[in-house]
C-alpha cells in the first residue's frame, strides 16, 4: 500500500508540475494516513472508483464539494455501483473537505 500511495503521489506530480509535486505528494499522503487508498488510487478502480474518475464526473458540478465531503464522512453508494463506501468517521468535517477537494482537483 505504502509503495502504491507514493506511485499514485508521484503520478499526480509528474501530471501536475514540478511546482505542485510537494502539495501533491503531501495530499496524498494524508489521504493514506485516513485510509482512504486502502479502496481508491489515483487512476485506476480498487474497491471505490479512481479519483480522477470522481473528478471529471463532478468538474461541473458547484455543490459536488460539499456534497461528496459529507458523502465520505458518513458513507454511501448508488453513484458507482452497488458497492458501499462505509462511513468514513475517523475524518473531521474539515479533514473529509480537504481530501475531497484535492480528488476534485485531479486532472
Ligand atoms: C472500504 C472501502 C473504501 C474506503 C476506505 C473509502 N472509500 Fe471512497 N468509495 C468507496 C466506494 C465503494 C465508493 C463508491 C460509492 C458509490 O457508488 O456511491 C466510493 C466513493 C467515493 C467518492 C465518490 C462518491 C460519489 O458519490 O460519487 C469519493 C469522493 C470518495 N469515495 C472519497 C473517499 C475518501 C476521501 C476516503 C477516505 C476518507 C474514502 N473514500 C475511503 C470505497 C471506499
Amino acid at each position: 500500500m505504502q509503495v502504491a500511495a507514493r506511485l499514485a503521489a508521484l503520478c499526480a506530480a509528474l501530471l501536475l508540475g514540478p511546482q505542485a509535486w510537494a502539495d501533491a505528494a503531501a495530499e496524498a499522503a494524508f489521504a493514506k494516513s485516513k485510509n482512504c487508498l486502502a479502496c481508491h488510487a489515483i487512476d485506476k478502480k480498487v474497491v471505490g472508483p479512481a479519483f480522477k474518475a470522481v473528478a471529471d464526473k463532478y468538474r461541473q458540478d458547484p455543490a459536488a464539494l460539499d456534497r461528496l465531503a459529507l458523502k465520505v464522512r458518513q458513507g454511501g453508494n448508488g453513484a458507482w455501483g452497488v458497492v458501499y463506501m462505509p462511513a468514513n468517521a475517523q475524518v473531521s468535517p474539515a479533514e473529509s473537505k480537504r481530501l475531497v477537494a484535492w480528488v476534485l482537483g485531479l486532472k
